[in-house]
């Protein structure tokens, strides 16, 4: 009796060998351990055997039904996993989406800004943010007490030390080093105590200068003029309004019209209509002679503009402060 148990046994192994899935390993699972299955049969008949073989039948039979149950859970498990891999490996489901960063909107505009200076040969020049008195204000015809400097809000960091107030150092950096004729940007960071709407306490400029013989107001004019209609487009208005600075003369601060509004006046542009961006100017005198430029024959302009209005006029924003909440959803758009 003993060996019809492991002849079933035996059969049932080889075929489960030879199962090729998990539907062939069920069904062999029903014809050997089912309620009409072989093994389970033949555990019914033991009741039929002489007394004397039943205990011994029933444990072997017993020890054959657990093996055999163990070696088709085994089978499934692994016929299972067979599949899971040829699903993690299914070269028809659409590939993970790479998400690549993007350059800040300040530093794309920065960008397109200095291009459009370097299209019309000027060079490009970075300085320091930590800059001396001098080269801030002093060298700037600026001098210590003069009422001027309360035009910008200055961070101190010691009494002749400060965060600069604007890209307009560079102008004598640049001309101390070279002879003219000069055509040079520099942008870069700078800082004043100032917060608001269309104000930040840390914002880009880009310093613009021009040294040569005979340089006029007109070549500032056509110049910004030229820089205004690449940068926006070449219908967008803007205006010169005469202004002071003191190490310009004559000097005049260049308003676009403002985008939020189209000129009706807004919270964006205080209501007038127009959005100023940059200061300019004629070199004075007084710039040239603090880095020894003193023939008469020698004249210049220099310019200095925000680039976060810049960028807001061109894309529309109305709060500067965006550029600097590092929300990804506003910075993923540009
Ligand atoms: C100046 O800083 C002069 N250095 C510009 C200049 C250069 C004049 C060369 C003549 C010759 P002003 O303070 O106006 O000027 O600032 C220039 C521009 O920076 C402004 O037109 C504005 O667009 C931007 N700006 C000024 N303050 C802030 C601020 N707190 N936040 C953001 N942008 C500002
Ligand atoms: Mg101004």
């Amino acid at each position: 009796m003993d060996a019809t148990i492991d002849k079933i046994y035996a059969e049932a192994l080889a075929e489960l060998a030879a199962a090729p899935d998990a539907a062939a390993v069920q069904d062999l699972a029903v014809r050997y351990l089912g309620r009409k299955g072989k093994v389970t049969g033949f555990l019914r008949g033991i009741a039929q055997l002489p007394s004397t073989e039943r205990a011994q039948a029933g444990k072997r039979a017993n020890e054959i039904k657990r093996a055999l149950e163990a070696e088709v859970e085994a089978a499934q498990q692994r016929l299972s996993r067979d599949r899971e891999t040829v699903a993690a490996l299914d070269v028809t489901l659409p590939g993970r989406r790479i998400h690549p960063g993007v350059l800040h909107p300040l530093t794309q505009v920065t960008g397109a800004v200095c291009d459009i200076f370097a299209r019309m040969g000027f060079s490009v020049a970075e300085g320091p943010e930590v800059e001396t008195d001098y080269y801030n204000f002093e060298a700037l015809n600026v001098p210590k007490y003069h009422p001027a400097r309360d035009m910008q809000d200055t961070f101190y960091v010691s009494d002749n030390i400060v965060l600069r107030t604007q890209t307009s150092p560079m102008q004598i950096r640049v001309m101390e080093k070279q002879a003219p004729p000069v055509a040079v940007v520099a942008p870069g960071k700078v800082y004043r105590c100032d917060s608001d709407l269309t104000h930040t306490p840390m914002f880009h400029q880009v310093e613009g200068l021009l040294v040569d013989r005979d340089v006029s107001f007109a070549d500032l004019k056509g110049t910004l003029t030229a820089f205004v209609h690449e940068m926006f487009d070449p219908q967008t208005a803007l205006r010169f309004r005469p202004s002071f600075f003191p190490f310009t003369e004559p000097s005049a601060e260049v308003d676009i019209v403002c985008v939020m509004c189209r000129g009706a006046g807004c919270r964006v542009c205080g209501r007038s209509g127009w959005l100023e961006i940059l200061g300019a100017g004629m070199v004075h005198p007084n710039v040239f002679r603090s880095v020894g430029y003193d023939s008469p024959q020698v004249s210049g302009f220099a310019f200095g503009m925000g680039v976060e209005r810049i960028a807001m006029l061109k894309y529309g924003i109305d709060d500067i402060r965006k550029f600097y909440n590092n929300d990804l959803r506003f910075l993923g758009q540009f």
